[in-house]
């Protein structure tokens, strides 16, 4: 009976606060999402989102628990509401799409505690045709110049328990996880990206945007389809999440909303709430093809630590370095070249002995530096910190100061960290960590230097602000093909990633395997084609691309390896042609700076034929198309290896159909004539 009375209660209760009217609302430039703000009669403030008349978002919570002070979850009135709109298109530098329009109208609620401190705090939401951004901001006041959060409250109430994509976080191996899907209510507590369609076919993504000086904010799913923003702690003995100066904002908690699961990923909702470029010039980061020695270290064919088979010897480096300007690669990554990894620099602590500027003996950095300038390549530099991040924070200075001299234009960062996501006693995607990541992007900025981070935290955009953090991998990358004990990733893996992880940014994904079953580990394989290899070259978008297999095997096989020449990495625009999560996905790119366009297909453990129709193709321009296939015996665990290459004459309005095998792709160039 007790129950009875107690579901009646809450039912009651949120349908009287749903029947009060708005106290303020803003829609869409072309009216199809709409967003109301409410405050209960004890000053809760709460906010719903519509789409199309639909409830997206229910009834859900705004506001923080403090520590040290009164929460500021309720007591509030409201003092202004402003409108804006805002209708403005900008260039990315390098990018998917070179000019993204920023199309929203803002409402700003500027609340105030109606007694006591009258703190005061904003609520911005910022409404786009395609998703809405809301956050918090912390004006100059007299009753309060800092704050620590110990929970902030926001809830996306979803308007139903929505089928959801999901990697679990705080679990102990960061953001490496394969996808899950469940109702939102099984999911427990994710990163985000987090997508979900609803029963009516629409696809929402639940993310943020511009993360700075604040903790990572996770979300926890619950009954109903109810989720709350779960902000990372700082440590694991402190509750507090953020600690704030005042005045502050936060970072935008972000819901992308699209009819077809191919939108979400010409969605660019999170990167038009970054703020504009601060780096000035930025045309001396270039987008670029590597190759490196990093596959062969994964194959365990030789060594990061040093010995008989060191890996990053001066002549293996310059072996590389050849190959690199044979066929056109504009850098060579170099893992395994400084000294520190002779011990077990995975384990906590053992990341210490590293030193970014000191090679091994057998690592001839100057002359490597003059042979590669000479033949028109440059080193990328490799920090592997074993999240050892006091060691890295005191040699930053001189670590980058090393990259500018020996004109390394790039570094891979590396945070490999065994446990519990805990760096010192500090979690690693809190808000210390997320101020290291910053204060490296600022330090490489100092230096000319593009960083690719591996293990950091999410990106959340900041790409539009910092254009030299230029990817970063953050989800299972190719390497796990190479040594999984669950045997590599899956088929469906990179049929699920375009609509979850690539929301957030490029990934560092490092494709390019065509040797595929594996000698020297013979319990792994790499689960797809060597079609579907190509395709990810422009299904995974990043500005930088890595050839990523040993020389040797791309010069067995010339005419596929012709596609990873020709490919570009920067792109005029992008065009989803098709897709569904985790089952298949096709995407054109126009090359920027040519008229070339460049098509990606693939698809999970089935087999598929895709029709692509041609009609993104320029109505004044013939084209070559090359196509290459699976082959017809192809399948990703029995027969990877089986590809061909045809070619033919094409034009706009006409269509090539792909035969796509189990676990299989297809790459296409299309080189205008
Ligand atoms: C993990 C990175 O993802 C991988 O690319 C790198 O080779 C190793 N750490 C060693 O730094």
């Amino acid at each position: 009976m007790k129950k009875i009375l107690m579901i009646f209660i809450a039912s009651w209760v949120s349908s009287a606060v749903a029947a009060q009217a708005p106290a303020a609302s803003i829609s869409s430039p072309s009216k199809t999402l709409g967003v109301n703000f409410y405050l209960s009669a004890t000053g809760e403030p709460s906010y719903k989102v519509f789409y199309k008349g639909k409830d997206v978002v229910a009834d859900s919570r705004l506001g923080f628990d403090l520590k040290n002070q009164a929460d500021m979850a309720n007591g509030f009135k409201v003092v202004s509401t402003k409108a804006t709109r805002v209708d403005q298109t900008w260039e990315q530098p390098w990018g998917e799409e070179r000019f993204i329009r920023n199309h929203y109208n803002q409402l700003r609620v500027a609340l105030r505690e109606a007694s006591g401190a009258k703190r005061k705090m904003d609520v911005v939401f910022r409404v786009y045709d395609d998703g809405i951004g809301f956050r918090y901001e912390f004006p100059k006041q007299a009753s309060m110049e800092s704050l620590e959060i110990l929970h902030e409250l926001t809830q996306f109430n979803m308007a139903a328990d929505h089928a959801a994509w999901w990697t679990p976080a705080q679990a102990g191996n960061q953001y490496e996880y394969l996808y899950k899907q469940s109702p939102i209510s099984k999911m427990g507590l994710v990163h985000t990206p987090v997508t979900m369609k609803t029963a009516d076919g629409l696809y929402i993504a639940l993310h943020e945007a511009a993360l700075h000086n604040y903790s990572t904010m996770n979300v926890t799913g619950a009954n109903a389809g109810n989720i709350s923003a779960t902000l990372v702690p700082i440590s694991k003995n402190m509750p507090t999440a953020v600690r704030l100066p005042i005045p502050a904002v936060t970072p935008w908690r972000t819901l992308q909303i699209e009819e077809s699961a191919a939108d979400l990923m010409t969605n660019y909702l999170t990167l038009n709430l970054n703020e504009p470029n601060k780096l000035g010039d930025v045309s001396w980061i270039k987008p670029a093809k590597y190759v490196g020695i990093w596959w062969e270290l994964h194959l365990e064919k030789t060594t990061w630590k040093s010995g008989e088979k060191h890996g990053a010897t001066t002549a293996n480096t310059k072996k590389y370095i050849d190959f690199a300007a044979r066929h056109g690669f504009a850098g060579v990554l170099v893992e395994g070249w400084n000294t520190g990894w002779d011990g077990e620099w995975w384990l906590p602590g053992g990341g210490n002995a590293f030193n970014f500027y000191t090679p091994m003996p057998d690592f001839d950095v100057a002359e490597l530096s003059r042979y590669a300038q000479q033949k028109g390549v440059y080193i990328i530099g490799h920090h592997e910190t074993g999240a050892a991040i006091e060691n890295y924070e005191s040699q930053l200075e001189d670590a980058f100061a090393f990259l500018e001299r020996y004109g390394m234009k790039a570094v891979k960062t590396g945070y490999v960290e065994t446990g519990e996501e805990l760096v010192n006693g500090l979690y690693h995607h809190g808000q210390f960590y997320v101020n290291h990541a910053q204060r490296v992007i600022d330090i490489a900025a100092k230096h000319k230097v593009a960083v690719v981070a591996h293990e950091t935290v999410k990106d959340t955009g900041e790409r539009r602000t910092y254009p030299n953090i230029i990817s970063r991998e953050v989800a299972r990358g190719q390497e796990y093909d190479a040594w999984s004990a669950d045997g590599g990733n899956p088929p469906n893996h990179t049929a699920i990633l375009p609509f979850t992880r690539m929301l957030s940014g490029p990934m560092d994904f490092t494709p390019g395997a065509f040797e595929l079953t594996l000698p020297s580990r013979p319990k792994n394989q790499v689960n797809t084609t060597l079609a579907k290899q190509l395709a990810l070259y422009v299904v995974i978008y990043s500005p930088v691309q890595m050839a990523s297999d040993l020389p040797e095997h791309y010069e067995q096989h010339p005419d596929a390896f012709q596609f990873i020449k020709d490919v570009a990495v920067d792109w005029e625009t992008t065009r989803p042609l098709g897709g569904e999560i985790g089952e298949y996905v096709a995407i054109a790119r126009k090359a920027r700076n040519s008229d070339d366009w460049f098509v990606g297909a693939l698809t999970n453990e089935s087999a598929r034929t895709l029709e692509v129709k041609l009609d993104f193709l320029d109505a004044d321009k013939q084209y070559t198309a090359r196509i290459y296939h699976d082959g017809k015996d192809a399948h990703y665990a029995k027969n990877p290896g089986s590809y061909g290459v045809k070619e033919m004459e094409v034009k706009t309005g006409d269509a090539i159909s792909l035969q796509l095998a189990p676990g299989g792709g297809a790459a296409i160039s299309l080189i205008a004539r």
